[in-house]
């Protein structure tokens, strides 16, 4: 498996995810990549923008054509390698308790293809003043591509390992566990991963629910 060949690169587009889902539509090969040093409409998970100074970020999209139920969990745990992070069910990266990559996975898994939207703030940035406490990045000037080089490294093994040792590396890097959340269907506490993925969460009365990653919009406590 060779991901990141063949490459787009693209100065600037509307977003990555959307040019990796034309190409991906048009039969472009499992690991094609495409890039962007700006985009212009970057979307993140529930209609949120996904929005990064120019140069800064690594702004990427994969076409798969093999994958898992797990793969966005893969893909955080593979930015968390090279972040020194956790994950934050079921689609975020944080380092020290602050956002540091987004993971978009979307597409058409019946036709057999995924695109793996990526988000990681690399350089030095000085946040907006709503966005500072939230938000962090790995500090890095100027290696915005050696960054994209220990991603596909790091994607090639998590995205190939069996799934018991991403979900043994992911409980052990879950950011939410003892976590207070909610959500529009009830709250309580983080309670780990289960093996399809879901977040397991102790109710207050103290019976357990699983959380689906497509169903739901966190809110997370203390
Ligand atoms: C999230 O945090 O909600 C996910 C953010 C995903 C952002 C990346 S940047 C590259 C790719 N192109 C997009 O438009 N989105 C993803």
């Amino acid at each position: 498996m060779t991901l990141g060949s063949p490459r787009l690169h693209l100065r600037v587009t509307e977003s990555t995810n959307d040019r990796a889902r034309e190409l991906a539509a048009a039969g472009a090969a499992h690991g094609t990549l495409v890039t962007a040093g700006r985009q212009t409409a970057g979307r993140g998970r529930q209609g949120r923008a996904w929005v990064a100074p120019e140069g800064a970020a690594l702004l990427c999209s994969l076409v798969l054509r093999s994958f898992d139920e797990l793969l966005p969990l893969r893909a955080g745990l593979a930015v968390a390698d090279l972040a020194g992070g956790r994950v934050k069910w079921p689609n975020d990266v944080w380092v020290e308790g602050r956002k540091v990559a987004g993971i978009l996975a979307e597409g058409r898994p019946q036709e057999g293809w995924v695109v793996l939207g990526i988000g990681v703030n690399v350089e030095p940035v000085d946040f907006p003043e709503e966005l500072a406490g939230r938000a962090t990045t790995l500090g890095r000037p100027g290696e915005v591509e050696a960054v994209l080089r220990e991603l596909l490294d790091a994607l090639e093994e998590r995205l190939a390992e069996p799934a018991g040792d991403t979900l043994r590396a992911l409980r052990e890097r879950d950011a939410l566990r003892g976590r207070r959340v909610r959500w529009a269907g009830g709250e309580g506490t983080a309670a780990g991963i289960s093996d399809d993925g879901g977040l397991l969460v102790e109710l207050d009365g103290g019976a357990e629910t699983v959380l689906a990653a497509g169903e739901v919009h966190l809110v997370i406590g203390d």
